[in-house]
This record gives structure tokens, C-alpha cells and sequence, in this order.
């Protein structure tokens, strides 16, 4: 049984705002789903069915917001041997780059920019920012991750973004890509996949909303 967990980062200010992109701290809500992600972190990812500590492994990506929620997860605790979670940061796992649109809200685009809006609007998964990113190139740079994600055999936490997420929960339980972009993906809420040999399709799934 091999089990993923994927999050998002915590509330931060520009979701309070409705900006894109950035590299923003956390508001107070994310701050709290730090703390909480950190004992979820501890009593789950952390710990085998018959609660025996196991190694772990953390990803995050290289913005502070996904740095920062992972800031109370007891990564620097040995065991074995092994750090308790084995922690790395990873550029490829950084959100979907919005090139000229960075730090604007979407009203703000549909303004300054309104025929890029109606552009990404046709084609969401094709449409590339200017100077930026589309879908497709995010699925391009996450391909060589997610084999990675599924070569380990310990469990594997990614605290990641938005769109980021999207594409990598759509690989993990095969949604066509096409689908990918416009799926709903929460805040403070973790994914946990188990891959299970002994279940019809595969896998199984469980959500957890953690609030605040
Ligand atoms: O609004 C949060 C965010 O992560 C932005 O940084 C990013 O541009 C956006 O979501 C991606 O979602 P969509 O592709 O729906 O615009």
C-alpha cells in the first residue's frame, strides 16, 4: 500500500484578496492550518495503522506560502537513522507562473487585459500568459515528479498550489487532463490516496478538512 497526501498551502494574503500568484505570507487562517497540518502530519503521515512511528517524506514547493505550512511538521526529528520526514523543496512544484497577470485579481485582467481573459476562457488548458505559463507547461515540468512521487514506497506529503494540485490529483487518480483545470480544489483540506491492489479502481480516497 503505498499512500500520498496532498494539500495546498495555507490561506494567504493574496487568496484573502483575490490576487494571483506572488510570493505572499500566510493570513492568521493559514497560519492556523499550518499548526494543524503539523499534527495531522504527526499522527498520520508520521505514524503506520498500528501507530508506530515510520519515515515520512515532505515536499513543498519553493514559494514561501507552502514553506511556511509545513513550518511546525517535525521534519528534523531522526528516527532510525532517517530524518521523521525526509523534506524537500522543489521549484517544479511552484504555481503556475501568470507572467504579466502576476498580483492582479481577475477582475483586474478582464480589465487591463480583457482579450487574454476571453483567450483563457476557450482554451484554459492551452492559454499561456504572457511571459508566462499554461496548464500544459505545468503539466510538462510536474511529469518527472510524479514518477518520482510513485517510485517510494514511504509515505510522501506534497504541500503544494492550486493549479499544481489539480493536475497532480488528476494524474494520481486518473481524471483526464482535459478535465484537470477546472476542478475544485479547497483550502485546509488534505487529499489522501492509498493505492490499494485489493480495491476495484485501484486506489482509494479520503479527504480531510482541517479548517479553521
Ligand atoms: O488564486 C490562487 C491561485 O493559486 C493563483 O496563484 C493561480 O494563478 C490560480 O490559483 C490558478 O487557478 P486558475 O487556473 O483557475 O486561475
Amino acid at each position: 500500500k503505498h499512500t500520498i497526501y496532498i494539500t495546498r498551502h495555507g490561506q494567504s494574503e493574496y487568496n484573502l484578496v483575490g490576487k494571483l500568484g506572488g510570493n505572499p505570507p500566510l493570513t492568521e487562517a493559514g497560519k492556523e492550518y499550518a499548526r494543524r497540518l503539523a499534527k495531522f502530519a504527526e499522527e498520520n503521515v508520521c505514524k503506520d495503522d498500528a501507530g508506530n512511528v515510520r519515515r515520512a517524506r515532505l515536499w513543498t514547493s519553493s514559494l514561501q506560502r507552502t514553506i511556511l505550512t509545513a513550518e511546525h511538521i517535525p521534519h528534523p526529528i531522526v528516527c532510525d537513522g532517517w530524518q521523521q520526514m525526509a523534506t524537500r523543496v522543489y521549484r517544479n512544484l511552484d504555481e503556475i507562473f501568470a507572467g504579466e497577470c502576476e498580483g492582479l485579481t481577475y477582475a483586474e485582467i478582464e480589465k487591463l487585459h480583457g482579450s487574454e481573459a476571453s483567450l483563457r476562457k476557450m482554451d484554459k488548458i492551452g492559454y499561456r500568459y504572457p511571459r508566462g505559463e499554461s496548464y500544459f507547461d505545468l503539466i510538462a515540468r510536474l511529469d518527472p515528479l510524479v514518477h518520482e512521487l510513485e517510485s517510494y514506497e514511504e509515505p510522501v506529503m506534497v504541500i503544494s498550489h492550486q493549479a499544481v494540485m489539480r493536475i497532480l490529483y488528476s494524474y494520481l487518480v486518473g481524471i483526464d487532463r482535459e478535465r484537470a483545470p477546472k476542478l475544485e480544489i479547497p483550502l485546509h483540506t488534505v487529499v489522501k490516496i492509498t493505492y490499494d491492489a485489493y480495491n476495484e479502481c485501484g486506489f482509494t480516497e479520503e479527504r480531510f478538512y482541517l479548517g479553521p
